[in-house]
C-alpha cells in the first residue's frame, strides 16, 4: 500500500472519442466509456458499470463525502476524516490488502469535493437522475450527450431545527414542485393543527412526516428533518439498491417506517459477511460502528435513519473508549 500527502494533484484531461474528459487525483486515474467507469493506479485496475458509479458518485458529492466510509463497491471508495479524504481501491478488501494491491491517497476535501464534482457533472448525460430509481429516469449510457446539472446540484434538506417552521426548510407541495410519488399514492397528506400558547408561536411545531416524504422526488437520500443538537433525525425514501456501501464510523438507528428493506451487513475492514437483516414496518435496527452495509428496497419504502453527527465520535471509538455496539441486549 501506499499513501501520499494530503497534497495530491488533481488534473482534467480533454474529451475522449466518446466525448467524456478523464481525471487524475495522485495517481489515481478515472476515465469512462459508453457503458463503463475505468479506474487505474500504479498496482491495479477497476472497472464499474457506469449507472452503479454515477449513482455512488452522486450521493458522496451531495453528502460531501458523508460519515465514514462510502464505498462505491467492494473495491473503490472513500473515507471521510472531515478535513482531509482518504480515496482508496482495496483498502477494505481483504483479497487486495492479503496481496498488496490496494492503494490509498488522502487529499484535501475541497480538491477531492472539486475533482468528484466536475467529474459528475462531466459524466451525467441529459435524462438521467442519478438520485432517482431505475424506473423513474433515463439512461446513463452512451456517447457523452448534454448534461444534468439541475440533478447533480439539486438542494439538499439540511433543516437547522426542524421542516416547517418559520424560516426553515418548507414543507413539500404540488406548488413546489413536489407531487406524491406513484407508490405513496394512499399516504394521507392532512397536516396536524398547532394551538401554540401566545408567545410560543416559535417555539412550538408540527407536520406531517409520512406526507412530506411521500413526495420525496429522490432515493436513498437521507434529509435532516429534524436536529436536537447533535442528535440528527434523517428519513429517506428507498427503491431498488442502496447505491453505495456505507462503511460506519458510528453506530446508526434505523427505524423502518413503511414496507421493507433487506440489509447485507459486512465486516467493515474485511468485507467478511456478517448479517442479513429483513426490516419490515415498525422494527428498529441499531447498526454497529465496525460493519458496512448495504440495502435493497423491493418497494419505495420510508425509513428514518438516526444519526448523531459528533465529530468526536470515530476518536471515541477508534481507541476503544466507546462500545462498537450501540445496545446490549
Ligand atoms: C446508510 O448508509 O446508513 C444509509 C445511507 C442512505 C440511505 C439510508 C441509509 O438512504
Ligand atoms: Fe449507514
Amino acid at each position: 500500500m501506499t499513501t501520499s500527502d494530503a497534497h495530491v494533484a488533481s488534473k482534467a484531461h480533454e474529451p475522449n472519442e466518446f466525448g467524456y474528459r478523464s481525471y487524475e487525483l495522485g495517481e489515481f486515474h478515472f476515465s469512462r466509456d459508453e457503458y463503463f467507469a475505468y479506474l487505474n493506479w500504479p498496482t491495479g485496475r477497476h472497472v464499474m458499470s457506469v449507472d452503479a458509479f454515477l449513482r455512488a458518485l452522486q450521493r458522496d458529492v451531495a453528502w460531501d463525502f458523508f460519515y465514514g466510509i462510502v464505498n462505491f463497491d467492494g473495491v473503490l471508495g472513500t473515507m471521510n476524516h472531515y478535513g482531509t479524504v482518504d480515496l482508496f481501491a482495496g483498502r477494505y478488501n481483504d483479497a487486495y490488502r492479503k496481496a498488496e494491491l490496494d492503494h490509498v491517497e488522502t487529499i484535501d476535501t475541497p480538491i477531492i469535493r472539486d475533482t468528484f464534482a466536475a467529474m459528475l457533472a462531466d459524466w451525467t448525460n441529459d435524462g438521467f437522475d442519478p438520485f432517482a430509481s431505475p424506473e423513474e429516469t433515463g439512461s446513463a449510457f452512451g456517447p457523452k450527450h448534454g448534461d444534468n446539472i439541475a440533478a447533480n446540484t439539486r438542494h439538499r434538506v439540511t433543516a437547522q431545527r426542524m421542516v416547517s417552521l418559520p424560516g426553515d426548510e418548507p414543507l413539500r407541495s404540488d406548488d413546489n414542485g413536489h407531487p406524491v410519488n406513484r407508490m405513496f399514492a394512499d399516504v394521507t397528506q392532512d397536516e396536524p393543527e398547532v394551538h401554540a400558547e401566545p408567545g410560543f408561536e416559535n417555539e412550538v411545531g408540527s407536520f406531517n412526516l409520512f406526507a412530506y416524504l411521500s413526495r420525496s422526488p429522490v432515493t436513498w437520500n437521507p434529509s435532516v428533518v429534524s436536529v436536537c443538537r447533535e442528535s440528527l433525525y434523517c428519513p429517506t425514501t428507498e427503491e431498488y439498491i442502496l447505491p453505495i456501501i456505507h462503511g460506519n464510523d458510528r453506530a446508526e438507528w434505523f427505524v423502518q417506517l413503511s414496507d421493507e428493506i433487506i440489509w447485507d451487513v459486512e465486516d467493515r475492514d474485511t468485507g467478511r459477511k456478517r448479517a442479513k437483516v429483513v426490516v419490515k414496518p415498525g422494527d428498529v435496527a441499531a447498526m454497529p460502528s465496525d460493519i458496512r452495509h448495504q440495502g435493497y428496497a423491493p418497494k419505495r419504502s420510508m425509513l428514518l435513519v438516526w444519526e448523531n453527527a459528533s465529530l468526536k465520535i470515530p476518536e471515541l471509538i477508534s481507541s476503544g473508549r466507546f462500545p462498537t455496539q450501540p445496545v446490549e441486549f
